[in-house]
């Protein structure tokens, strides 16, 4: 049996995670898929990783060029993140007939389109199952299968450090601060957690699950987002009282011309699928137009549901010549392709005002004039002469809820407006 020789570069917890299990699972892997691989180096900054989890010191190698100029090495696993050097090095890696495997989500959603050619011409491939929602196999899905159906509308929990902490904020009654802290003790948030918190992890892995979904180009940019930090412990007890769960959801819809493509928090019916999904877990819930609802779940990280996802890219990389899917993002939106600004949801909206005769049909009035509907509505007194508003609107407009609560802002009697949670 022929002796594949790969290379792991970056060597953390993703890293760490698929050499465990091509380690590990060498023997089945070889009985299974009738695939002798070898990881022959492993580049880092560097030894002390190896070092960390007792691998050879002689698998250590610094240099990409290295890397690049070994004629025995086939495949290059990525798992350093980010966009430099990486880029540069995955440049390097494709153009000396290397096939790359990444985990690399920004990377992709901000320069697949200048890495994939690089790619096409050398004859190599360039896989990413392992960049969105971890262990599941979305990726391949939505390349390899419902190609007789046109997916109308997906919708995602694709970070796993947002879902637990609303998990966490829903559970344990936890602010926002509170929960934030405990999932960078526990290791499901990063120091700095801007890139979940605010949205861009999933905006960048809906625009790649997007773009193939709709078989068009979603660039990250014209991503609606919006994170979850100003989402309230009271916000959430709110969302419990109307039958709601609060989750950070990435939506893809295309009817037509008409895409829409968002990330922002969202009261989700508890008695959807996707309210159930907790902790670190990930989903994507979509609909096809003949096969109908679908929903996959599983681990959305980790060091080995991701490293299982790079294994099953590994695999198919050395068992057949490279295939290239129909992703693009180029960064541009198809002439053809309508991209909805001023799409439509309904709300959930709260706000503090003074508790006197008028107010609440002023407040009304205005959602009135918008074309706001209101569903329901409920007052409760938080102070001597104020009150808490909370509505729940029908379906309208995002561009007249926004003109609603600009101009509610400004009305004498209204102290703060609080919230304003789009809902399922
Ligand atoms: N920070 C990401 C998440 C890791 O929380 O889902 C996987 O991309």
């Amino acid at each position: 049996m022929k002796k594949h020789k790969i290379a792991i570069m970056g060597f953390g917890t993703v890293g760490g995670g698929a050499y465990d299990i091509l380690t590990g699972n060498a023997d089945h892997i070889r009985s299974t898929q009738g695939l002798d691989i070898e990881i022959a180096a492993i580049l880092d900054r560097s030894v002390e990783p190896l070092k960390k989890r007792g691998v050879s010191e002689n698998l250590f190698c610094d240099s990409v060029d290295a890397l690049a100029a070994d004629p025995d090495i086939e495949l290059v696993i990525e798992t350093m993140g980010g966009v430099r050097p990486t880029k540069d090095f995955i440049v390097k890696l494709l153009t000396a007939g290397k096939s790359v495997v990444t985990a690399n989500k920004e990377l992709l959603a901000k320069h697949w389109s200048e890495l994939e050619p690089i790619a096409r011409a050398h004859g190599c491939g360039l896989f990413f199952e392992a960049s969105c929602v971890g262990g599941v196999p979305i990726i391949r899905a939505l390349g390899e299968s419902f190609q007789g159906d046109k997916v109308k509308r997906l919708y995602g929990i694709i970070n796993g450090t947002t879902n637990y902490i609303l998990s966490k904020m829903s559970s344990a009654g936890l602010s926002y601060e509170q929960a934030l802290a405990q999932a960078q003790e526990k290791g499901f948030a990063e120091a700095d957690p801007t890139s979940d918190v605010e949205g861009y992890d999933a905006a960048y892995k809906l625009s790649i699950l997007a773009s193939l979904a709709f078989h068009t180009c979603i660039p990250y940019t014209s991503i609606f987002r919006e994170g979850i930090t100003k989402v309230t412990a009271r916000d959430i007890a709110n969302a419990h009282e109307l039958g709601y769960e609060i989750k950070l959801i990435a939506i893809g819809a295309r009817d037509g011309d008409d895409v829409e493509a968002r990330v922002h928090p969202l009261f989700v019916p508890k008695d959807h699928p996707l309210a159930s999904v907790s902790g670190a877990y990930n989903a994507v819930y979509l609909n096809g137009d003949h096969v109908g609802d679908l929903m996959f779940y599983g681990a959305g990280a980790g060091a080995h549901p991701t490293g299982s996802a790079i294994v099953s890219d590994v695999v198919r990389a050395l068992s057949a010549p490279p295939t290239y899917c129909d992703f693009r993002n180029d960064g541009k939106i198809d002439g053809a392709i309508n991209a909805v600004g001023d799409f439509t949801s309904k709300y959930y909206i709260g706000m503090t005002v003074e508790d006197k005769a008028g107010v609440l049909s002023r407040v009304a009035t205005v959602f009135g004039d918008n074309g706001v509907s209101i569903r329901s509505a409920i007052q409760r007194p938080c102070a001597d002469d104020a009150a808490t508003l909370v509505f729940l609107t029908h379906a309208a407009r995002e561009h007249a809820v926004m003109r609603s609560l600009d101009t509610i802002s400004k009305l004498g009697s209204v102290g703060s407006i609080d919230a304003m949670i789009r809902v399922l």
